[in-house]
């Protein structure tokens, strides 16, 4: 995106794009929003997507195509075996990453899904800078255990460190020296590590993993998912990085390991995901699964029109304009609740703005979710629905025994070139009216618990009815408005 000088003095994210097709919004009154949330038992998932007004729960799958990606959807060649669409793909990943083998399979998890029933056994440890929740689950479900190597810096809520996601190599080396390099099938880097607020790792630190797990013989497998917001913060936070192009970062990137994976729904604007690899032998032992559980190796379960679309979507990823408009979005709604003293993570990441729910709501305990009930107080009050990424999207011990998250936090995903500014603009007003409505927010318990994945479709209710109170003190201070 452009530097411009505002003649007010203010600075604020300029879009680089116009708008061309729209969909209409509803905005509910707040007693239809209450509604809403009771019968989706607390839980954003759970919400119908009429009911919502600003839908932030995720980048996954809503980011807005391009007029090129519309048209290249429809030169799709639909075939079994063989369609040009793949080879298209396939080339334009060639071309990027400088890898020469592809597998395509229908989103994120899927690639997962192989990458740990072919690599990850019964008591295989599996090091991360951290762990993303379908990953973990596909892990523990094989017999793997997930460690968590992330630098210290990454836990802390409040920073300056401008690369949050970096590993800790160090920690790496000694887990190597006590367990031994054949315990450990591959350490997973995640680029604008999610669960602790999309937050990037540098290059350097990626050539240094790449380097320690090379001495040691061990595959390093990055998570390309949130590869683009990684892409914009080593270009304008890693001052070696600042001359060199988006197309010079990436290639470096996927050269730097054995295999990159990625959910298509966050990279390339589309709809799919796939893994990429320059090693033969991986290529081939992981090829059979993909029939077996995706579909033939030219679509791998995704339509051949997004895979088109993908191919166009990969190609904006290397352009600065189209990938710096989320990370700016973002920026602009960090910068100003953390000026209007809003506890939020910092430095802004990618993906979305993330809040942090135990200072926001200190007076509820962990075992309560605050971060559930913060994210379900919002919808309430705004309309706009986030997603918890806090205790309850972990998953309890085999022994029954629930671990509390690193982090309470909800996040408000910015999915790319979708939302204008004074869309952002309300999202923010509304928080911090809630804010300062905090001491009204109760804690939330379970009512049905589901045992793998609880947070996509389990329900909650309040432990006090503080939603009614919710409601009433909005009626009071707004009136007759939504
Ligand atoms: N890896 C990362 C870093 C992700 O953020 C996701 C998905 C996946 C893998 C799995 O990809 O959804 O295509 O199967 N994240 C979504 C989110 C669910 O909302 O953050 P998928």
């Amino acid at each position: 995106m452009p530097k411009v000088n505002y003649f007010s003095g203010e600075t604020f994210p300029l879009e680089m794009h116009k708008v061309r097709i729209i969909q209409k919004l509803t905005l509910l009154p707040i007693e239809e929003r209450l509604r809403a949330v009771e019968d989706s038992g607390y839980n954003t998932f759970l919400l119908q997507n009429q009911d919502v007004f600003l839908d932030m729960l995720t980048d996954s799958g809503v980011n807005a195509m391009s007029d090129r990606q519309q048209a290249a959807m429809l030169l799709a060649d639909d075939a079994y075996a063989g369609s040009a669409t793949f080879t298209r793909l396939h080339a334009k990943l060639t071309e990027i990453f400088g890898t020469k083998y592809f597998l395509p399979t229908h989103q994120g998890r899927a690639a997962e899904h192989i990458l740990c029933r072919a690599f990850v056994t019964e008591g295989s440890i599996v090091p991360c800078n951290y762990h993303f929740t379908t990953w973990k689950a596909h892990v523990t479900a094989v017999g793997g255990s997930v460690v968590e190597l992330l630098m210290p810096a990454g836990l802390e809520v409040t920073s300056t460190n401008p690369f949050k996601g970096n590993f800790d190599c160090q920690a790496l080396t000694e887990l190597v020296e006590s367990v031994g390099a054949e315990k450990i099938p591959y350490v997973r880097m995640e680029a604008g590590t999610n669960l602790i607020g999309g937050q990037p790792f540098s290059l350097a630190n990626l050539r240094e993993v790449s380097q320690t797990c090379k001495k040691y013989g061990i595959k390093l497998i990055l998570d390309a998912s949130l590869l683009a917001d990684n892409l914009h913060f080593i270009k304008n936070r890693e001052p070696e990085y600042a001359q060199a192009s988006i197309a010079q970062i990436a290639l470096e990137m996927a050269q730097l390991c054995d295999i990159t994976y990625f959910s298509a729904r966050k990279l390339g604007f589309g709809r799919g995901g796939g893994i990429i690899t320059n090693d033969e032998e991986i290529y081939k032992e992981l090829r059979s699964f993909v029939p077996m559980y995706e579909g033939f190796l030219t679509y791998g379960g995704m339509s051949v029109r997004e895979m088109e679309a993908i191919t166009v979507g990969l190609d904006e990823t290397l352009d600065e304009d189209m990938i710096d408009q989320g990370p700016q979005f973002i920026s602009h709604i960090v910068k100003t609740l953390d000026e209007a003293g809003i506890p939020v993570i910092t430095p802004p990441g990618g993906l979305g703005a993330h809040i942090d729910a135990l200072r926001f709501l200190d007076h509820i305990p962990q075992n309560q979710y605050p971060a559930a009930a913060l994210n379900s107080a919002y919808f309430i009050a705004s309309g706009v629905r986030g997603m918890e990424r806090g205790t309850m999207s972990e998953q309890r011990e085999p022994d029954g025994t629930e671990p509390m998250a690193d982090m309470e936090l909800v996040r408000l995903a910015v999915p790319r070139r979708v939302f204008t500014l004074s869309q952002v603009n309300y999202a923010i007003d509304r928080l911090m009216w809630l804010y300062a409505n905090r001491r009204i927010i109760g804690g939330l318990k379970w009512v049905e618990e589901p045992e793998v994945l609880r947070f996509f479709y389990g329900r909650l209710a309040p432990i006090t009815p503080w939603q009614h109170e919710l409601v009433a003190k909005f009626r009071a201070d707004f009136d007759d408005s939504l």
